[in-house]
């Protein structure tokens, strides 16, 4: 039991994948800074487990939605449900996002379509909607998960790094245009962490992630969560992808390109042993790979 926040409260903090890696990792943060949580994800069996977790350890008000953002309409759903709950968002976390590994001419376009609606598309819709309340308020804070990925060109990823680039993007504009005001926006950069991203996206095979070392999502979050307490307009976490991200913004784009490849090609290593099967990610590639050819397919279940 960790001691109460008194300034925070009656605040609430609303975040997007929150039921696992990162997202999970700040939601946790949130709360032992007395923040009440509106935590959306698909799984509802997942987002109860968390919300009961959250409830039960630090004594604030968790709220779950069951929300699957590849759907176009999704966060007007959420910025519906708050609203109708008399609820004030006073911090939006856009953190929820995946990817897809593989040649771009060889992935599936339903599904490359998913991951701009959930890494793009949703973030941008979720930050219009909450953004004028909170001028109205001259106060506020945005999270927006961006990655390494968005400083560089990565084959064999070519559509997430191109999503967290337009989140680069947006937020430095956004954080610019904001600058008069007291709502921020602060854009993440983690490198590659172990969460079950690189399950999800059928990256567990590539050098990234058998042969480098990963972040942990505890230190990401921790590393995003105080930049945003901060107001700062960026963060990257971890000494290696500072590394990274010199570079992506420094060298020629072919060598960062072909750097970046190196890394996403299957690795020689692990001889085939077992990686640990993560039921969500599992569900993830049913999901693809099934026999309906849903992409979309409402996970809620789960
Ligand atoms: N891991 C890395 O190496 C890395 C590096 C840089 C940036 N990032 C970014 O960090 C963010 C979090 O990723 P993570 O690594 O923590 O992955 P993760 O462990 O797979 O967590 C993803 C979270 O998002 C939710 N989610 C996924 N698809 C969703 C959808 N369609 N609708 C609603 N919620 C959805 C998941 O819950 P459900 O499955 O129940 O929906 C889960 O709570 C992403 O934006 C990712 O791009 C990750």
């Amino acid at each position: 039991m960790s001691t109460v926040n008194v300034e925070n409260r009656n605040r609430y903090a609303l975040i997007t994948g929150a039921t696992s890696g990162i997202g999970y990792e700040l939601a946790v943060l949130f709360a032992q800074d007395s923040y009440n949580l509106i935590l959306v994800a698909r799984c509802e069996d997942r987002l109860q487990e968390v919300t009961n977790k959250l409830k039960q350890l630090y004594s604030v008000e968790v709220t779950p939605l069951a929300v699957n953002l590849f759907k176009s309409t999704a966060a007007q759903e959420i910025f519906r449900a708050t609203s109708d709950m008399g609820i004030q968002i006073d911090v939006l976390v856009n953190n929820a996002g995946q990817g897809e590994w593989g040649p771009f001419a060889e992935t599936a376009l339903e599904r490359d379509m998913d991951i701009i609606q959930l890494n793009v598309n949703a973030p941008v819709a979720l930050t219009r909607l909450y953004l004028p309340e909170m001028l109205r308020r001259n106060e506020g804070r945005i999270l927006q998960m961006g990655s390494e990925a968005g400083t560089m060109p990565m084959p064999l990823l070519s559509v997430y790094a191109a999503t967290k680039a337009f989140i680069l993007s947006f937020s430095a504009a956004l954080s610019e245009e904001l600058r008069d005001t007291n709502v921020t926006v602060t854009a993440l950069l983690p490198g590659a962490t172990d969460t079950d991203f690189f399950h999800k996206a059928k990256q567990d095979d590539t050098v990234t992630y058998r042969e480098k070392p990963l972040l942990t999502p505890e230190k990401v979050a921790r590393d995003g969560y105080e930049a945003l307490m901060k107001g700062k307009n960026r963060v990257i976490s971890g000494a290696r992808t500072k590394l990274h991200v010199f570079e992506g913004e420094w060298l020629p784009t072919e060598k960062v390109a072909s750097d970046a490849r190196k890394l996403n090609e299957p690795s020689s290593k692990g001889g085939g042993e077992k990686w640990p099967v993560h039921a969500a990610s599992m569900e993830e590639r049913e999901s693809i790979m099934g026999e309906t050819g849903s992409i979309s397919g409402d996970r809620k279940r789960r």
